[in-house]
């Protein structure tokens, strides 16, 4: 089955610092990563505190964001050859803010999850739709669309191993959750739409996440959802107790 994944991601948050106090206050109260895998996303500048830090605990490191090239004059960029070396484990692309401050587009994200397998990093694809898209009922329609350019080219293997998460962008930041069934609904259709792009393995095997407003008073019942194996979750990780709280939901 599908061991659930619970990931902070902490935008442009925290510093070294505060990134190692955050861990010392954690990294003896975190679940087994047989039960839940417990992640934190940072910025690149606090990676090599946050790996260091979380070294010997059960608490997994992830980025916010790498280039599609392992080097070259790309100035301002993340490789991702060079988050393998550092010994990251994954690492979320597509996120809705990117895709709006940063312009990145659909082919920009394939780009990026063939670059981060090919180098052994595990990518968290994000998808979701505005709340425009919402109101006129088009969710599922821009989400598939989003799913089958996020992951063109990629293999059965590759796939079973990803992440998706879905992340409506009128539900983040905003403390309006999506309903547990309305969350429930979209991850069904993801996992639905890897289905029909690849077989019955690959759709069972993906793992697929909520995001959005998700805190510990709601993590449960989202957790209880059969195609919801995961939070991807900003405000509510920054804090070592609410992170704690979060991860150890069960
Ligand atoms: O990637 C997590 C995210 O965008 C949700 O943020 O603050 O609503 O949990 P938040």
């Amino acid at each position: 089955m599908r061991t659930p994944i619970i990931a902070g991601n902490w935008k442009l948050n925290m510093n070294p610092d505060q990134t190692k106090e955050f861990v010392a206050a954690v990294k003896n109260k975190l679940p087994n990563q047989n039960t839940v895998e417990a992640l934190i996303c940072a910025p690149a500048v606090d990676l090599d505190a946050l790996k260091k830090a979380a070294a010997g605990s059960n608490l997994l490191v992830g980025a916010e964001n790498a280039y599609f090239e392992d080097e070259g004059a790309f100035t301002g960029e993340t490789s991702p050859k060079v988050l393998k070396e550092m010994g990251i484990d994954y690492c979320i692309i597509g996120h809705s803010e990117r895709r709006e401050y940063f312009h990145e587009t659909d082919e920009d994200i394939n780009k990026k999850a063939q670059a981060l397998f090919a180098n052994g990093v595990t990518p968290i694809i994000c998808c979701g739709e505005s709340l425009e898209t919402r109101e006129a009922d088009q969710q599922a329609e821009w989400v598939i669309q989003q799913i089958k350019a996020a992951l063109a080219g990629l293999t059965n293997d590759q796939v079973a191993k990803a992440v998706i998460a879905y992340e409506p962008i009128w539900a983040i930041g905003t403390g309006k959750t999506a309903s547990s069934d309305q969350a429930q609904e979209m991850c069904k259709t993801i996992r639905d739409t890897v289905r029909d792009l690849y077989n019955d393995e690959t759709a069972d095997n993906v793992r697929i996440q909520y995001g959005g407003s998700v805190n510990p008073g709601n993590v449960k019942e989202l957790m209880a959802k059969p195609d919801i194996d995961g939070g991807l979750v900003g405000g509510a990780s920054l804090k070592p107790d609410s992170y704690l709280a979060l991860v150890n939901y069960q």
